[in-house]
C-alpha cells in the first residue's frame, strides 16, 4: 500500500486558517494536522518529532506548512524548521503567513504582466506605492516588487513610524529597499498617487482606499492592482474580475489599467496549490517562501 501523505500545519495564532486547510485538502493531502499556538522555540522539537517515524520514503510523503499573520516570525520558523532537519530525514516546508506570500506573488506577477503587455515596461525603476502596505500582504508585495527592481513605498493608513519601522525591518531581513510613509486623508493619497507608476492596494478587506477624485490626480499611473474582494472594493472603478481593463477614473493617466481581486485570486489559488503539491513531488527537500512563490507566479500568469 502506498504511504499516505501528511501535512503538518504550524501556526503561532490560536487557529490555523480554514482557508489554508481547504487549500491543503484541494492539493490532495490524505491527512492534515493543524497545530495552533506554536512558538518559534517549539519548532525544532516538533519538526524532529515529525521526521523520524516514517523512514526515508515516508519523509517524502510528509510536508510542513507554516502560517500565522507575522511574516518575520514565519520566516524565522521556516529557518528553524530547516535547521531541525537531520538528513536523510528531511521534509519539505512552505511558509505562507496570512496567504501573504502567494497573494503578493500573484498580485505582483499580474501587475508585471500588464505593465509589459500594455506599456512595454518592466518593474525596474517603476515608482510603486502599496496602500495597506504595513499588513502581511502589503509587506510581501513591497518586498517582492522591490527585489524585482521597483522603487517601492509602503503606505500606512495612520502612522509614518509604523511604515518606516516595517520598511527597515524587512529591508534588513530580505534585502529589499523599501521606503515608508503614511496617508490618512484623500489629500495625502492624491499627493502620493500623482507620482506613482504602479499602485498596489492591499488594505484591510471591505475598505475603499482610492476613490474617483483621488484617481483623478494620477498622471503617470500605468497599472493598479487591488486584492480586496469584499465590497466596497479597494479602488473605485476596478471590478473584482478586471484583468487589464482601462482604469476609467484615472482620466489624466492615459493607458492606465486595473487588476481586480478575483483575477489575482485565481492566480493565487493555482500558485498555492502548486506549491503545496511541490512539497511532495520535489526529489530533494525544499524550503519555500515568497521567492519561490514569485518565481512560480511569473510562470503561471
Ligand atoms: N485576492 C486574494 O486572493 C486575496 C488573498 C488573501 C488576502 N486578500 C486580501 O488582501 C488584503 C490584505 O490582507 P491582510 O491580511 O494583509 O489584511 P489586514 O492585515 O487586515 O490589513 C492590511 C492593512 O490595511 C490597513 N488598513 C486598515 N484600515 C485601512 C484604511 N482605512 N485605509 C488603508 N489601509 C487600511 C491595515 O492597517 P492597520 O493594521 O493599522 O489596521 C493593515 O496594515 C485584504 O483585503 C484581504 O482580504 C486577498
Amino acid at each position: 500500500m502506498e504511504i499516505r501523505t501528511v501535512l503538518h500545519m504550524f501556526d503561532p495564532m490560536p487557529h490555523v486558517s480554514p482557508f489554508d486547510i481547504n487549500m491543503a485538502v484541494d492539493a490532495g493531502f490524505d491527512a492534515i494536522f493543524p497545530y495552533p499556538n506554536v512558538t518559534l522555540e517549539q519548532v525544532h522539537g516538533l519538526v524532529q518529532d515529525a521526521i523520524f517515524s516514517r523512514g526515508p520514503s515516508g519523509v517524502k510523503r510528509t510536508g510542513l506548512f507554516i502560517g500565522g499573520r507575522d511574516l518575520g516570525l514565519a520566516l524565522s520558523m521556516l529557518e528553524a524548521a530547516r535547521k531541525a532537519m537531520v538528513p536523510p530525514f528531511e521534509i519539505s516546508v512552505l511558509a505562507d503567513p496570512s496567504g501573504g506570500f502567494t497573494t503578493a506573488a500573484a498580485l505582483v506577477a499580474c501587475v508585471e504582466k500588464q505593465l509589459a503587455e500594455k506599456h512595454g515596461l518592466t518593474l525596474e525603476g517603476q515608482h510603486a506605492i502599496v496602500f495597506g502596505g504595513t499588513g502581511p500582504v502589503g509587506i510581501a508585495t513591497g518586498v517582492i516588487a522591490s527585489l524585482a527592481g521597483a522603487d517601492v513605498t509602503l503606505v500606512d493608513p495612520f502612522n509614518i513610524d509604523t511604515a518606516l519601522e516595517k520598511a527597515k525591518e524587512y529591508n534588513a531581513r530580505c534585502g529589499s529597499r523599501l521606503k515608508g510613509t503614511y496617508a490618512s486623508s484623500d489629500a495625502d493619497k492624491a499627493r502620493l498617487i500623482a507620482h506613482a507608476d504602479l499602485v498596489f492596494c492591499t488594505a484591510k478587506a471591505g475598505i475603499q482606499v482610492l476613490n474617483a477624485d483621488v484617481l483623478g490626480d494620477a498622471t503617470q499611473l500605468k497599472v493598479a492592482g487591488d486584492v480586496n474582494a469584499v465590497p466596497p472594493l479597494g479602488i473605485e472603478g476596478i471590478k473584482a474580475k478586471h484583468c487589464g481593463e482601462p482604469l476609467q477614473h484615472a482620466v489624466h493617466a492615459p493607458g492606465a489599467v486595473g487588476i481586480g481581486a478575483l483575477a489575482v485570486g485565481d492566480v493565487k489559488y493555482k500558485l498555492q496549490n502548486a506549491l503545496l503539491r511541490y512539497l511532495l513531488s520535489s526529489e530533494k527537500p525544499v524550503f519555500l517562501d515568497f521567492r519561490e512563490a514569485f518565481q512560480r507566479a511569473r510562470e503561471l500568469v
